[in-house]
Formats: structure tokens, sequence, C-alpha cells
């Protein structure tokens, strides 16, 4: 029989394991939980224990773990075994400083693009400079630092790339349109790239969480006139949310999704949890949108 070609989605791509391990934003919430996990994992191979995985996934340990935060000296419980590093998506220059000193801790096997800024506010009221700010850290922020960690993947033939999006970049919520497009968008980039970096064995995925319970509410940022024509609505809108974020999944639970793609023979593109994720887009293939939006505008009191 013919060979088949390596790009097909159906072909493995290499296993990855030992190198470098790098989690934007790990200061809290799920990019935390991730470095611990993988810290779990590295220390699981030094006690000769074995890490488990999913069924047809091959076992991942890092040899180095990098988190990042925009000041790493706040961090006020680091994990174990991870080395913290400076990063400010917003600013370019501190990518290519980020990037220049993650390198020198040895070849990146793992890159987990979490940080990110939770906005939101009526489209008509969001000011520009708040919109440009969003996009840097949300996609362009997550792009650069992509660029810079790929060659390396790609020269030595082997990696994963995890995008954290959002439930919210698959079904559209009102008062969130700003967030809502970045996570759109950085999914865009991740489901075009996937076939660029196949055939040089690098997997990129996107992990859309639901309603996760960070503490994430208090650090949003919010763009509204209270007094103006959107502000009943968007208090509706937002107490549901915050509620919904309260009583969601944990940060670990997203953690465990994330080692998904890291340790699966055949990434796949989209993986997502929290927030009935595995009813949610079943249904949506089967519902018309317009339907799947009154629901999900429904579901935050709108
Ligand atoms: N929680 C949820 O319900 C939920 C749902 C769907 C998707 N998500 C996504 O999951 C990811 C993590 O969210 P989380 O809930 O864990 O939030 P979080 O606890 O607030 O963590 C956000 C992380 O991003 C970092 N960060 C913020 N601004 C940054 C910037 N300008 N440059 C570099 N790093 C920056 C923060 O680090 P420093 O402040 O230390 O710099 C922090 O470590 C985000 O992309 C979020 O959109 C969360």
């Amino acid at each position: 029989m013919a060979k088949l070609p390596s790009f097909l989605p159906h072909t493995s791509l290499p296993a990855v394991n030992g190198g470098v391990a790098i989690v934007t934003g790990a200061s809290s919430g799920i990019g935390r939980a991730t470095v611990a996990a993988l810290a779990q994992l590295k220390a699981s191979t030094h006690t000769g224990a074995r890490s488990s995985t999913h069924t047809g996934a091959h076992s991942y340990a890092p040899d180095r773990i990098i988190g990042t935060s925009r000041n790493p000296d706040t961090i006020t419980d680091p994990v174990d075994g991870v080395d913290y590093l400076p990063l400010d998506l917003a600013d370019p220059a501190s990518i290519d400083e980020f990037a220049a000193s993650a390198l020198r801790f040895g070849p990146p096997t793992v890159l987990v693009n979490n940080a990110g800024e939770s906005q939101s506010g009526p489209l008509e009221e969001l000011p520009d400079d708040a919109l440009h700010r969003l996009f840097e850290i949300n996609v362009l922020g997550q792009v650069g630092v992509t660029k810079k960690i790929l060659p390396e993947m790609r020269q030595r033939g082997a990696g994963r790339i995890v995008m954290v999006g959002s439930m919210l970049g698959s079904f559209p919520l009102a008062y969130r349109s700003s967030y809502v497009a970045s996570k759109a968008a950085i999914k865009g980039f991740a489901f075009a790239a996937r076939r660029e970096v196949r055939p040089y064995g690098v997997g990129i995925s996107v992990v859309e969480p639901g309603s996760i319970n960070t503490g994430l509410s208090a650090r949003r940022t919010k763009y509204v006139d209270l007094d103006g024509p959107y502000g009943a609505e968007f208090t509706t809108m937002l107490k549901n949310l915050d509620n919904n974020e309260a009583n969601g999944i944990s940060a670990e639970r997203v953690a465990e999704e994330i080692l998904k793609p890291i340790t699966a023979a055949r990434p796949k593109p989209l993986y997502a949890t929290g927030s009935m994720a595995p009813v949610v887009f079943p249904l949506s293939r089967v519902l018309p949108t317009a339907a799947m939006h009154w629901l999900i505008n429904r579901k935050h009191g709108l």
C-alpha cells in the first residue's frame, strides 16, 4: 500500500518529551495549575513513578518549566521546580527579551499560550486604547511569542503549542464582544497554522475553557457607563457571568485538558472543558446559529 502523506490528520506526530515547557501567565489561575501539573510530571520522572495519561497518549515530562508573569517578584505562591521569567505581552520588547531568555534554558518542547485579559463592555463604549491593549495581549502577544519559539520546534521536528482560548470564542456573549473577538482570532491563527507546521512534527491546538473558578472575575476589565443605555443589561450579564465563574470547574481540571494535546499522538484542533462543553458543542451542530446565540445570552440573564 502507498505510504500516506505525513501531513494528513490521521498520521501521528512525533511524541515530545523532556526539553523546556513554557506556560505564559503562570502567576495564578489556569496558568498556575498548568505549571503545577507539569511540575508533578517532572517530579514523577525523578521518583521513577509513571505519569498517567489518557488512552492513545504518550507520557510527557519536561526537564525545565518556565512560567511567566509581568512581575515574577510579586508571585506569592510559586510552584516548586518552575523558573519564572518576566513577560508583558503588551510590550513587543518584553516579548523579545523573554524569548531570548527562555531559549537559553534549552530546546522548547511545549508552549502554552495562556496569559490573557478578560474584558467586558458594550461595543459602543469600549475605549480604543483598551481595545488595542486587549488585542496586543490576547492575540498579537500570543502570536509574537509563538513566532519566537516555533522555529526551534520546527528545526527539531517536534513540539506542541496550546492556545488557551475561551468557549466564548465559539459561542459569543453580549457585552463581551472584544474578548469574544480576541479568542476567535487566536483560534483562527491556530487552526490555519496547524497545517503549516504539521509536516515539521509540531501540533497546534486550542483549549477553550468554559466558566472556570479562578477569581478572574475580580481581575476583569470593565468599560461601561452604568447610567447609560446599556448599563442595566450589562449589570445583569455581569452578575450572571460572575456567578457562573464562581460555580465553575477548577483550574486544575483545565490543566488536565491542556495536557491532552501535549500527550496526544494526534492532537485535535479543539479541546473544551467546563460549562457543559460535551453537550454544548454537539448541540451547536444541530441547532441554528441564532438559537445558540439566544441560549448563551439567556444563560446570562439576557
Ligand atoms: N477563568 C475563566 O473562566 C476563563 C474562561 C475561559 C478562558 N479563560 C482564559 O484562560 C486564561 C487564563 O485565565 P485565568 O482565569 O487563569 O486568569 P488569571 O488568573 O487572571 O490569569 C491571567 C494570567 O495572565 C497574566 N497576564 C495578564 N496580563 C498580562 C500581560 N499584559 N502580559 C503577560 N501576562 C499577562 C497574569 O499574570 P501577571 O498578572 O502576573 O502578569 C496571569 O498569570 C486567559 O487567557 C483567559 O482568557 C479563562
